[in-house]
């Protein structure tokens, strides 16, 4: 079976997603910054599972060096996840122009930029998946978040616009798009989030393995999020301005 790489490995959901896929079969490839610090996950992994598991140094920031990272790891992954992101501090994006530029890049340009590589190589191949962790915060503009939100909205449109693309130039290369609402991460830890909306990393990863082998492409892991996003989108702005959420 073909490779899974996983950008962004060392966050709680992309362990998790580690996982679901070493328990199918699926070998992986995690990439992170400091994949050092990787070095007990593989054992895990290899001891949960006896498949090959291996680390690699990346950085999505890097985007002239995406091609060559690809190339570099030998066969192209089967399935490329990108985990990759970061809320940022809403405050700092509004006073600092750097602030509010690193989250853009951490969550629009950057998985725009390798994904952008890894579909052309997949495209030229025929198959393959890709799997984007964007956010429901992408779906409207709220004071709190609309920087980091407005980078994913971005994002969620990218994998829209290259799911019609692959599927017209007739591909068996499949997009899938993530919109999780609250998830209990690390990144999360200091927040009081509310049960019914908040899923557990496993959750996400299970939901994607699903999404894999043909399930929907857009999907929002708790599926009361679906419901949730559709009624803030339909608020009209008169009242949606004045709501504190
Ligand atoms: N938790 C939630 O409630 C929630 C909800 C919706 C969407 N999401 C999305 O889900 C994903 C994972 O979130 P999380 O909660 O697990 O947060 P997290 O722990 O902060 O995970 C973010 C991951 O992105 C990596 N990363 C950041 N900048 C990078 C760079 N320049 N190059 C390579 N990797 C980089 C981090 O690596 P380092 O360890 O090196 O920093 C980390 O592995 C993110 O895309 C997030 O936006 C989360």
């Amino acid at each position: 079976m073909s490779s899974v790489l996983i950008l962004g490995a060392t966050s709680d959901m992309a362990r998790a997603i580690a996982r679901a896929y070493v328990k199918v079969g699926r070998s992986v490839i995690l990439a992170a910054r400091n994949p050092e610090r990787l070095e007990l996950d593989l054992v895990d992994l290899q001891v949960r599972a006896h498949v090959q598991a291996r680390s690699v140094g990346f950085d999505v920031l890097d985007i002239t060096h995406h091609g060559a990272f690809l190339d570099g790891l030998g066969e192209l992954p089967g399935t490329i996840v990108c985990v990759v992101g970061g809320m940022g501090d809403q405050a700092t994006s509004e006073r600092e122009v750097a602030g509010a530029e690193l989250v853009m890049r951490t969550n629009y340009v950057g998985p725009v930029a390798l994904f952008s590589e890894a579909a052309n190589r997949m495209a030229t191949r025929g198959t393959g998946t890709l799997i984007g962790i964007s956010s429901v915060a992408g779906e409207r503009g709220r004071a709190r978040n609309y920087i980091y939100g407005s980078a994913k909205a971005g994002f969620t449109v990218f994998l829209s616009g290259l799911r019609q693309r692959l599927a017209q130039a007739g591909t068996e290369v499949r997009v899938v798009t993530v919109l999780p609402g609250f998830v209990r991460t690390s990144a999360t830890a200091g927040m009081t989030t509310p049960g019914m909306l908040t899923a557990e990393p496993k959750e996400v990863a299970d939901a994607i393995l699903r999404a894999e082998s043909g399930g929907p492409e857009t999907i929002f892991v708790r599926p009361i999020w679906r419901v949730v996003m559709a009624v803030i989108r339909a608020l009209p702005e008169s009242i949606f301005k004045k709501l504190r959420i």
